[in-house]
């Protein structure tokens, strides 16, 4: 059974139809990307996974169980984390201490909580870094941050909204190494949204597209940048080209 599945997703803001009835599935341990041209509905859709928003219809089963419906705390605590496309950090607080927001899904006690933040922040390399402002600190610091506190809340399933983006191709591939390193020292399975086709394919071991709310193909990196609907919509025919075997 796959650790993830969510079946028929469907949200409506008004009249636009941001998902239409979505089908994805995760496997344990498993890298999925998610792509798709922007207002494709993927921010949407992880929403809908997290509890961020309620979707209309679908079904949404993790780990054996129901969490269709489930507020954002509740998912967390299932073992859902995510970090965010614009990154929210609380500026009064220091970059430990937003971390410790997200051990508090776990432990009670403010010690603890430092204990495994600490522990998290050492695993991405922010140790010394803990008792800065996320406000001082570089984009890509900040969204190391992020991830590190979705890491606290000890997941299973992790899920990244763009993460490359506004990054510079050094602190890329600095990304795609940490999270590769994430994945073999924890088996985490990870949903990643990416619009960095660099960064995202050779990252994936299945991955999803998305246009117009619409799920218009699945399939091994390969199979996606060689199919005609996937190219049309998103990566363009230069791009198919240009990687061409
Ligand atoms: N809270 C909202 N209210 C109204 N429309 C929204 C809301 N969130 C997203 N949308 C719309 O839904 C569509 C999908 O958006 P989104 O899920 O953010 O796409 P993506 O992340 O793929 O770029 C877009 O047309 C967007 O404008
Ligand atoms: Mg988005």
């Amino acid at each position: 059974m796959a650790l993830l599945n969510a079946q028929g997703v469907t949200k409506r803001f008004g009249g636009l139809l941001a998902n239409d009835s979505v089908d994805l599935a995760v496997e344990e341990g498993q890298i999925v990307g998610l792509i798709g041209p922007n207002g494709a509905g993927k921010t949407t859709f992880f929403n809908c996974l997290s509890g961020h928003l309620v979707p209309d219809a679908g079904t949404i089963i993790f780990n054996g169980r129901d969490i269709t419906r489930w507020p954002a705390h509740r998912v967390a605590q299932a073992g859902i984390a995510r970090t965010f496309q614009l990154v929210k950090s609380m500026g009064g607080l220091t970059v430990e201490e937003n971390v410790m927001i997200g051990a508090f899904a776990r432990v009670d006690d403010r010690e603890e909580a430092r204990r495994k933040a600490r522990q998290v922040l050492e695993l991405v390399g922010l140790l010394d870094v803990a008792d800065m402002y996320p406000g001082e600190l570089p984009l890509a610091v900040q969204k190391q941050m992020e991830l590190a506190r979705a890491l606290a809340t000890e997941p299973k399933l992790l899920m990244l909204d763009e993460v490359a983006a506004g990054l510079s191709p050094e602190e890329i591939e600095g990304f795609a190494g940490l999270l590769r390193k994430i994945h073999r020292e924890k088996g985490l399975a990870m949903l990643v949204i990416e619009h960095v086709m660099e960064f995202v394919l050779p990252l994936s071991e299945r991955v999803y597209v998305l246009a117009g709310g619409r799920k218009i193909a699945e399939g091994t990196p390969d199979e996606i940048t060689n199919h005609p609907a996937v190219i049309e919509a998103y990566l363009g025919e230069g791009y198919a080209r240009a990687h061409k075997r």
